[in-house]
């Protein structure tokens, strides 16, 4: 139980939209891994209907929800342990999201800088369901009265109005009734960098495909990223001091340390000195050895698609089985006329 009295219970979700890549493992579904194995409940969701808040695809749509569930079982997630699905299937996302579009404050919302980000210098064209986003993410969360949220720190934001989101409602109707949830934001893994600039976060969306490693990868593709990764003429720093001022040395150590597990003190006692010429080679044998089997698994994992989407299925139906009484409650709380939950 937390302090609350809230049974902990984990939820994250990722966009299926394409070019999954070490920020999203790093920062998030290594991380999910962790905690699954920790034996909190957890339950991680494809974000479909959020990625639609802009244009996709529907063949690719559907092909990139496949392949991020084969990533999630990939990186060591257990459809045995953990629930896996996609939103879609779980209505009361949705239900819960207009709930939640009734709370938030426009004010709130257009102060995302994410949306500001996406939408960019032509926010009047920007879909309704863009702006609304964060509303929806505190829906995905709050459906379960999840405790905590493990996430990379671009969605650190969006975890604070989910907060504000849950405050408001229990003040409004004089309650207890949804958990002010914990972003965990923890470790050397929550901000990838790009391999091409030191101070661009590593994206999906970056038009150069040499500023990430996608988990679809093979290893040759990896090794050759990590080679001409931006560095500068310098060799690492003795310390981790020096680190500091050099964004593009900094990156390469924190991906190394979240790939070796290992913290950043620790990584610059072994290689503190060294020239990029002998360190590169030994961050490209690392990532080999930890994504190369990942990418090779979701290859395979593809292959039966039926398997895939039966896996979804079934996570719906436990998800669901969780998020139905909760919305219930929330519409009773709200005065809503229904079948009674409490
Ligand atoms: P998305 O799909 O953009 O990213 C998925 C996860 O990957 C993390 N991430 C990174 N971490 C470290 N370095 C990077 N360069 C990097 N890029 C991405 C993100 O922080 C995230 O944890 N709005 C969310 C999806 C979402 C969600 C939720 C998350 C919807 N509902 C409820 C948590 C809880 C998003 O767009 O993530």
């Amino acid at each position: 139980m937390t302090e609350a009295g809230f049974t902990p219970r984990v939820f994250s979700g990722i966009q299926p939209s394409g070019n999954l890549h070490l920020g999203n493992y790093l920062g998030a579904l290594k991380r999910f891994a962790d905690a699954q194995n920790k034996g909190v409940q957890s339950i991680y969701c494809m974000v479909d209907l959020h990625a639609v808040t802009v244009w996709q695809d529907p063949v690719e749509l559907r092909h990139s929800t496949r392949e991020l569930t084969a990533g999630f079982i990939a990186s060591g997630l257990d459809p045995a342990k953990s629930i896996l699905f996609n939103q879609s299937q779980v209505a009361e996302h949705t239900q819960l999201a207009w709930v939640f579009n009734c709370v938030a404050r426009m004010g709130w919302m257009q102060r995302m800088t994410q949306f500001k980000d996406k939408a960019g210098k032509n926010a009047q064209n920007a879909s309704l369901g863009l702006f609304a986003y964060p509303a929806l993410m505190a829906a995905d969360i709050l459906v379960y009265h999840a405790t905590h949220v493990p996430v990379g720190e671009d969605q650190k934001q969006h975890l604070e109005l989910t907060r504000d989101i849950a405050i408001k409602f229990n003040n409004d109707f004089g309650v207890d009734f949804f958990p002010i949830t914990e972003p965990v934001i923890e470790g050397t893994g929550t901000r990838v960098m790009s391999l091409r600039d030191g101070s661009k976060k590593m994206s999906k969306s970056d038009p150069s495909d040499m500023s990430r490693i996608n988990l679809t990868d093979d290893a040759d593709t990896i090794a050759r990223k990590i080679r001409k990764a931006k560095t500068d003429p310098e060799p690492l720093p003795s310390e981790v001091k020096g680190l500091e001022e050099r964004p593009e040395a900094r990156n390469l150590v924190n991906i190394y340390a979240a790939l070796a597990d290992m913290s950043v003190d620790q990584v610059m006692a072994e290689v503190g000195g060294k020239a990029f010429s002998e360190f590169k080679p030994m961050m490209a044998d690392l990532a080999v050895e930890k994504l190369a089997p990942i990418s090779g698994e979701m290859s395979r994992l593809m292959q039966d698609v039926n398997e895939i989407d039966r896996i979804l299925a079934e996570g719906a139906g436990r998800a669901r089985a969780i998020a139905a009484p909760i919305l219930r409650q929330t519409y009773e709380i709200m005065g809503m006329v229904g079948p009674r939950e409490i």
